[in-house]
């Protein structure tokens, strides 16, 4: 009999972002980002708090490196702050060789420590010197060349030892929750009770084109310059969770399923591995969703080497019977967390959206799998906050026995779809390896496998979690000797 697993040389470890955990936002010459000036507004968000100091891994990241080698971590996927590089941003502003090293020195480190890194050139903190300069995500020809530019520099002092790169993060988030919602930096939004500026009926769409097209100039250079030498894969991270009908008898709901799938992955998979918009996209944004011209088209469609997947949770969907308003970006449906029985996707945790459901990553996972032409995936998020998680006592969040259940039961789920469903993913990476600035809410969600003691001088204590990932990877991973 079959059981499902993962291959010998399977890539598992831990994620990161350089706003969530670095802090030192001031130091040896950084530049400020839209995160930090969001951040000062009152309001914005939940406790009141920033990145300012949040872990402190610009100065304690040997910690998160020892931490590393000391769970068994294959790699580690962090991301790079532009504005550290390039403090103003540009294309012409000068490079920032103190805040250069830091990335230099981080990845000499993980090398040394037999740990693969996964660098995310774009983890959502835009330098604000483009924010101001010309409307930065908004404007695709100013901003495609910078952010070239700053993915060259990257590839240049990295490029030697990171094989695995990441152009975006989650584009997802930030051209809604930043451009619709206004949940995220900049804030943007219709809504002028939030916000002075803002049209949430287009722009999240034209942030959404220009990610794409800078993605696909970035992975050129890479590929016509780098790619050889150095022998690395370049690819996007698309955020997305599973869906289930609100009644399963109705076909709108099942038929409102798949279009929340669309709105959410193929607004950005679709142009990468077929060259358009999905259908059901034009249908409902007509030319708010902007046209791809040839040029673009070319930059974007075969940009992946491999397929980038954060999935955390699933949702019911209800379908909504009247036409869609101009700023929905939902497509025209409701995301609800329980069906028409009343029946809960899944157990409550400590994000209003997050309820864990395994079997959806399964077949979410197939899905991706089945549309893209059984792309190389690397699962770049995974995991869950717990709910009241930052009302324990330390010790109580040290035994983190759900956390332990998520990835016992996703990860089982993950080497089902490799085995039984021929999913081709290749890696893993745990969101997150600390407890740190989870955007908006704070540093009152925890999603670290690590408690972090912000009060303590961010002094990091594994959690039961962070132990038991490379215990159950012990128990998924091929055991060569006995099938030979
Ligand atoms: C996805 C994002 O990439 C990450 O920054 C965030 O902290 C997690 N989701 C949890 O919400």
């Amino acid at each position: 009999m079959t059981t499902a697993s993962f291959p010998k040389d399977f890539l598992w470890g831990f994620a990161t972002a350089s706003y969530q955990i670095e802090g030192g936002i001031k130091d040896d010459g950084r530049g400020p980002s839209f995160w930090d000036t969001f951040c000062d507004i009152p309001g914005k968000i939940a406790d009141g708090s920033s990145g300012v100091t949040a872990c402190d891994s610009y100065h304690q990241y040997p910690a998160d490196i020892e931490l590393l080698k000391q769970l068994g971590a294959k790699a580690y996927r962090f991301s790079i702050s532009w504005s550290r590089v390039i403090p103003v941003g540009g294309r012409n502003d000068p490079v920032n060789e103190k805040g250069l090293q830091y990335y230099v020195t981080l990845v000499d480190e993980l090398v040394k420590a037999g740990i693969e890194p996964m660098v995310t050139l774009f983890h959502w903190d835009l330098p604000q010197g483009l924010h101001d300069r010309y409307g930065g995500l908004l404007n695709k020809e100013e901003y495609t060349k910078d952010y070239v530019r700053f993915a060259r520099v990257m590839f240049e002092a990295l490029g030697e030892k990171v094989k695995l790169w990441i152009t975006y993060n989650e584009p997802w988030c930030s051209s809604v929750l930043g451009y619709s919602i206004g949940q995220f930096a900049p804030g943007h939004t219709s809504d002028r009770k939030k916000s002075p500026v803002g049209d949430s009926s287009r722009e999240p769409w034209t942030v959404g084109h220009n990610i794409l097209v800078a993605h696909g100039a970035a992975v050129k250079v890479y590929r016509e310059e780098y790619k050889q030498k150095q022998g690395g894969v370049i690819g996007i991270t698309l955020n997305g969770d599973w869906t289930e009908p609100w009644d399963p008898e109705s076909k709108d709901d099942i038929e409102a399923c798949e279009r929340k799938l669309e709105f959410a992955i193929s607004w950005f998979g679709d142009p990468i591995y077929h060259g358009k918009y999905p259908d059901s996209m034009r249908k409902q944004l007509g030319d708010r969703l902007p046209e791809w011209t040839e040029e673009d088209r070319a930059l974007v469609q075969g940009s992946n080497d491999f397929y980038g997947m954060n999935t955390y949770c699933a949702n019911y969907i209800k379908n909504i019977p009247h036409p869609a308003k101009p700023e929905d970006f939902t497509g025209n449906l409701e995301l609800l967390l329980e069906n028409k029985d009343g029946k809960s996707i899944g157990e409550l945790t400590q994000s209003p959206w997050l309820r864990p459901y395994p079997q959806g990553f399964r077949k979410l996972i197939k899905w991706i799998s089945d549309r893209y032409g059984k792309p190389i995936i690397y699962v770049t998020e995974n995991g869950t906050s717990v709910l009241g998680e930052n009302d324990k006592t330390k010790e109580e969040i040290l035994n983190d026995d759900f956390r332990v259940k998520y990835f016992e039961d996703h990860l089982q789920a993950l080497a089902e779809a490799r085995t039984f469903d021929g999913v081709d993913v290749r890696g893993y990476m745990a969101w997150s390896l600390l407890d740190n600035f989870e955007w908006a809410e704070g540093y009152e969600t925890r999603f670290g496998v690590t408690y972090v003691d912000y009060e303590g001088g961010q002094k990091r204590y594994p959690k039961k979690s962070a132990k038991a990932i490379g215990q159950i990877f012990d128990k998924l991973i091929e055991n060569i000797t006995s099938h030979s």
